[in-house]
């Protein structure tokens, strides 16, 4: 009996030392040192271990606990390893591993160095979590300040026995309702101390509740869209969808913007009038608009190290209301997108939302990439759910490749991690746009002409001379043909862009001043082409000598045809325009315009297909 006994405890010894060797060794808290932050609506804890191996065995990772409270709302989870030395760098690690022990969730951090029996190592441990501070009483008149509870553990959750202890609560404002005492506990301002507390075995803890004043704006986006549009003409286009609540005490009564506004210190104090947004350095082209439209009371203040919007709903937010809006703005492409050394690109853009105090309980990223890009892939520094999808826009054929990145809860600290989209983006990619396709033409005809030049050098006779003269002129009239297409090209572009604007923006008299100035420019550069066509002509009527590989009247035959096109894409474009413009001064819903847009848009599509088809032919 006394055997079988023993055999069951050695068993059972067995057992438990195995599953610390599967936590990487078996670990001894020497002094763990807790600070929650909860001066704002989201609960930051940081906690300083000090943590020694007292295994034979070498350990290689370290586990942190979290109740299954706090898995559900977490948002931000870090571990820094501390350096050897005062000013030694830090190492932050993420988790490599979940696993689940009862109710409790361990996660498992690699150390940078493996831990010998008996060696120390230190490391400080950053998680944020959302949601944890409930409003009681849950309704508040305009003129109550608003209180919170909070529940915690005044030991410290550690998947080891810890030696010493303490935690720290730091609170927004002295007015302290109540709290649970663990002695020793003390209270100081605005800080709240529990411990030290001695020898506390592991994954054990021991409730309390806090009740305190905390007027913080309870801001929460329960979703936001940020759709992340590249364009290679020269920006990226960001526009982000909000569907914003104030998730504190609800608003008992009903509200008066009398009281509101004569005493505005003291009335409504966890209601939200502004939000602020960190927009990156040079955004540009900034709106903001909600359900009934534009917005025009919001400020943006720019220095060279940031650009800060203030938006200012219609109406101050009380607890309990909601108001969804948009807001866009343009950045331009240098400063988000990039060149990896393997020659494909790269965006690099903050994941979290601009609004650094607003909580977002699902954000999704989408980025859209350029038509014809390929070989999309995707980078992101913490644990999220990714997708593909495909995104079909007016000037599209074969839809752009788009980029879906998913997370619950995230906060400020995400404004500060980048993800990377790659992606395969061939210039050639960009020749499905008209103007491109003229310059690859032209850029056809230039090389041709220069390699015949090479044949007729080396001799010295007169039809040879003559026949490179004339060359030499025909060269000269295609590379001012290119340029005045280019500036035609340039002013198309710079119409369509206007447009895609008008279907972010609704922005009607930006994009009537842009007809107005392509127009002017369509208009003043038709004579330059009427002239240039007709040089040609006069230089390539005598052909001397031997023929060259280029024809020169099928030259002048595929040019003119060429500028026929891109006269009836111009006034493709022209239409365009007018369809788009009506259509929205007379406010008709998006899918009438899609469908009267789509014919023209269809015809514009076949130009440049006919266009395509004409470079192609150069090659026989
Ligand atoms: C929206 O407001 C901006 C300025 O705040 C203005 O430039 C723009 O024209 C407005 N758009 C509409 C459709 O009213
Ligand atoms: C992305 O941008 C951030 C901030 O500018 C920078 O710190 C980071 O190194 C960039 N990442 C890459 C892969 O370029």
């Amino acid at each position: 009996m006394a055997r079988a006994m023993a055999l069951l405890v050695l068993l059972l010894v067995a057992c438990s030392s195995l599953g610390s060797a599967a936590a990487g060794g078996s670990f001894n808290v020497i002094r763990a040192d807790r600070k929650v932050d909860l001066l704002t609506q989201v609960v930051r804890v940081s906690t300083a271990w000090k943590v020694e191996n007292t295994g034979v065995e070498l350990a290689t990772e370290v586990q942190l606990a979290l109740s299954s409270a706090q898995v559900e709302r977490l948002a931000f989870l870090e571990i820094v390893v501390k350096g050897k030395g005062k000013n030694a760098p830090g190492v932050f690690v993420t988790e490599t591993d979940v696993s689940q022990q009862g109710s409790v969730t361990l996660y498992t951090f690699p150390l940078p160095k493996a831990l010998k029996q008996g060696e120390v190592v230190s490391f400080e441990s950053y998680v944020a979590l959302v949601h944890q501070m409930k409003p009681f009483p849950e309704e508040i008149s305009q003129s109550d300040v608003q209180l919170v509870t909070y529940d915690d553990s005044a030991y410290i959750l550690s998947p080891y026995p810890v030696k010493v202890q303490t935690t720290t609560f730091q609170l927004p404002s002295s007015r302290l309702e109540s709290f649970t005492k663990v002695a020793p506990t003390k209270v100081m301002d605005t800080e709240v101390r529990y411990g030290p507390y001695e020898s506390v075995e592991a994954l054990k803890s021991k409730p309390v509740t806090l009740h305190f004043e905390n007027n913080q704006p309870f801001a929460v986006a329960e979703e936001l869209v940020r759709e992340v549009e590249i364009s290679h003409w020269g920006n990226v286009y960001i526009t982000e969808y909000y569907k914003l609540a104030n998730k504190g005490a609800r608003l008992k009564g009903s509200f008066s913007r009398f009281e509101y506004q004569a005493r505005p210190g003291a009335s409504g104090v966890s209601a939200f009038r502004h939000l602020l947004a960190r927009l990156p350095v040079n955004a540009h082209s900034v709106y903001y608009r909600d359900d009934i439209g534009n917005i025009s009371t919001s400020h943006l203040r720019s220095d060279f190290r940031k650009t800060e919007l203030e938006l200012e709903p219609r109406y101050p937010l009380f607890g309990g209301w909601k108001v969804a809006f948009t807001l866009g703005y343009s950045v331009p492409l240098q400063d988000l997108v990039f060149k990896a050394p393997d020659g494909s690109r790269y965006l690099n853009i903050s994941f979290g939302s601009p609004f650094s105090h607003v909580v977002v309980d699902k954000l999704v990223l989408k980025v859209i990439l350029p038509e014809g890009s390929s070989d999309m892939s995707v980078s992101v520094p913490f644990a999220a759910e990714q997708l593909q999808e495909r995104r079909y826009s007016y000037l599209d054929t074969v839809g752009r490749k788009v980029a879906v990145v998913v997370k619950e809860n995230s906060i400020l600290e995400h404004q500060f991690k980048f993800i990377q989209v790659y992606y395969k983006f061939k210039s050639l990619g960009m020749l499905v746009e008209p103007l491109m396709l003229v310059m690859a033409f032209f850029a056809f005809f230039a090389s041709c002409i220069a390699y015949t030049h090479f044949d007729f050098t080396l001799s010295k006779s007169t039809s040879a001379y003559l026949a490179q003269i004339q060359r030499d002129e025909v060269m000269d009239v295609l590379q001012r043909l290119q340029k005045v297409l280019s500036i035609r090209g340039a002013a198309e572009e710079r119409l369509d862009a206007s447009l895609k604007e008008v279907t972010r923006t609704g922005d009607i008299a930006a994009c009537k001043a842009a007809r107005k100035a392509a127009d002017a420019v369509w208009k003043g550069t038709s004579k330059d082409l009427k002239m240039l066509t007709d040089s040609l002509q006069s230089s390539v009527k005598s052909v001397p000598g031997k023929t060259p590989s280029v024809k020169p009247s099928a030259i002048v035959t595929k040019v003119e045809s060429l500028l026929q096109k891109e006269k009836e894409m111009v006034e493709k474009l022209q239409q365009k325009q007018m369809v788009i413009v009506d259509a929205y001064e007379r406010k008709l819903s998006s899918k009438e315009i899609d469908s009267r847009v789509a014919p023209v848009q269809e015809k514009l599509e076949s130009l440049k297909q006919e266009v395509s088809s004409l470079i192609s032919s150069l090659d026989d």
